[in-house]
């Protein structure tokens, strides 16, 4: 008989890509059926990370996620406190995996992989975390926004004020940012990787999410904002003059498009999007997003660069001179729809 060969029979689910939100948790599913073993041996299950590229030039990397043969569970140390198989306990052919905490870093596929005695079946799941949090500063100084305005300026930069877990995904994704900015649950924090001088916060040793608690509401600081989704996409536009702001917007308009927010820049940087050229946005302020550092683009990190008018980062230009201003802009075209009737 060839019941060897199909032993494991995995239900495959056809690929489907899931999407999940930044903090949020994924369900990976993975069921299989599976034949009576003549050795009555339960199966083996091994979950894995794969990402880069495949092919003769990328590189493709994996790191082992967990393993789990009947009721032993071993969880990888860079995954423990996050995933658990919710299934597995009440159904040993069940290793669906939920991972929680959601990072950007955890995109990427994830294979599934059942071994019973010599045969074994393997299934591959795509996984997309959207949303990324950025740090707002009101244009004309740091440490100038209510907890009220932090709101406001968030929404009008097609974001909402991040929540306490957010920014937790996101340091560990290894954010570093040494200003303190309010968050949804009224508190300020700051990210911080390598403690150093002015940043220590409550802690001078370890790197961690610096807390300075609840805040009367009237108090100042910056913000951290949360952009989901880009609807749209975002173009860089420039021209051989410098523009104003009133002119940049002139132009995205000619252009069948609209000034892009600073939200929508950095989902667009998330994306991948980089342009080592400074160029006006739809709050006033002049920013670029970098996704492979280069000396002359501001700095070893990957990010959006804001240009401030003063040394110590605060002022965004002067939205009307035409002096050491941009001459480029961001655009957002918006996607039109057409139905046929
Ligand atoms: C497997 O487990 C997941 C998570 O608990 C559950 O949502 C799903 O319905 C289960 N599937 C089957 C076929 O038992
Ligand atoms: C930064 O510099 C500007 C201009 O010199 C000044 O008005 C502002 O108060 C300074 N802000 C901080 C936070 O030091």
């Amino acid at each position: 008989p060839h019941w060897a060969d199909t032993l494991v029979n995995m239900r495959k689910v056809t690929h489907q890509v899931v999407h999940e939100p930044l903090a949020g948790t994924a369900f990976l599913p993975c069921v299989f059926t599976l034949r009576p073993s003549p050795t009555h041996e339960p199966p083996r299950i091994k979950w894995t990370k794969i990402w880069g590229q495949r092919g003769t030039d990328g590189v493709q990397q994996e790191q082992t996620v967990l393993v789990a043969k009947d009721n032993v569970i071993k969880v990888k140390k860079a995954f423990q406190g996050r995933v658990t198989l919710p299934g597995y306990p009440d159904n040993r052919y069940n290793a669906t995996l939920a991972l929680n905490g959601l990072r950007s870093s955890d995109s990427g596929m994830y294979r599934c992989e059942v071994v019973v005695g010599i045969n074994d079946e393997e299934d591959t799941v795509p996984l997309v975390v959207s949303g990324v949090v950025f740090h707002y500063r009101a244009p004309h100084d740091r440490y100038a926004l209510s907890f009220l305005d932090a709101q406001r300026v968030c929404l009008e930069n097609s974001a909402v004020i991040a929540t306490p877990t957010q920014l937790q995904a996101t340091f560990d994704d290894g954010y570093d940012n040494c200003d303190a900015g309010w968050l949804s649950d009224q508190t300020v924090r700051y990210p911080i990787q390598l403690p150093r001088p002015g940043c220590y916060g409550d802690r001078e040793d370890s790197p961690g999410v610096r807390n300075y608690g609840s805040r009367a509401p009237e108090e100042l600081f910056d913000v951290y904002c949360y952009a989901e989704q880009l609807k749209g996409e975002v173009f860089h536009a420039s021209v051989p003059e410098k523009l104003s702001l009133a002119q940049a917007f002139t132009h995205c308009q000619s252009l069948g498009a609209q000034l892009a927010t600073a939200g929508q820049l950095y989902l667009a940087w998330q994306a991948g999007l980089d342009r080592c050229d400074p160029g006006w946005l739809a709050d006033g302020s002049v920013r670029y997003p970098i996704n492979q550092p280069r000396r002359n683009c501001g700095g070893d990190e990957p990010g959006v660069r804001t240009v401030y008018q003063n040394p110590n980062r605060t002022g965004f230009p002067d939205t009307t001179s035409l002096f050491d201003t941009s001459r480029s802009n961001f655009c957002l075209r918006t996607f039109v729809l057409y139905f046929k009737c």
